[in-house]
């Protein structure tokens, strides 16, 4: 069944434009893409009728889109603040601190993991290995990475982007 929201042109011009890149039977790899754009143009998250119109559009099982949205962590499925710092909590993070710079950055935006500030600036999240161990402890924000993390360091990266 079609879904109610539908690809604005912009949007279905953009994923057409990036299916040239494949071959024409794997409308699949659009996903991705698709998804990354639809995301921004929603103000940072995903809805289902969002994933089920790009899923219409590329012609494949809403199903499948739902399995890359939940997947992987760039896609969002709840509103999330501006800047999402996703803080990475596996082995050589959690060994350099990774745990105090979590504890601080929830005493410092007044919220929880998984949670967004009240003004919407900020959401906080632990996040498996970013592939920098040797840099521990990391976190991302958007596309940026930032390592060798110290309290200091993290309010210093806060206040650049208040
Ligand atoms: S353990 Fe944190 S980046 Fe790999």
């Amino acid at each position: 069944m079609m879904s109610e929201q539908k690809l604005p042109a912009d949007i279905r011009e953009h994923i057409d434009h990036w299916l040239l890149r494949y071959p024409p039977e794997q409308k699949r790899s659009g996903v991705f893409e698709a998804l990354r754009v639809v995301q921004e143009r929603n103000g940072g998250s995903l809805t289902t009728e969002w994933m089920d119109a790009v899923a219409d559009y590329l012609g494949i099982p809403h199903i499948a889109v739902y399995e890359v949205a939940t997947f992987y962590s760039m896609y969002f499925l709840h509103p999330v603040g501006r800047r999402v710092i996703d803080v990475c909590n596996n082995v050589s993070c959690a060994l350099n601190g990774a745990d105090e710079i979590v504890g601080h950055l929830k005493k410092r935006l007044n919220i929880d993991v998984n949670e967004t500030t009240t003004d919407g600036k900020f959401t906080l999240r632990e996040v498996e290995c970013l592939g920098a161990c040797t840099a521990a402890p990391v976190c991302q924000i958007g596309k940026k990475y930032y390592e060798h993390l110290t309290i200091e360091k993290m309010d210093e990266i806060l206040n650049h982007g208040e």
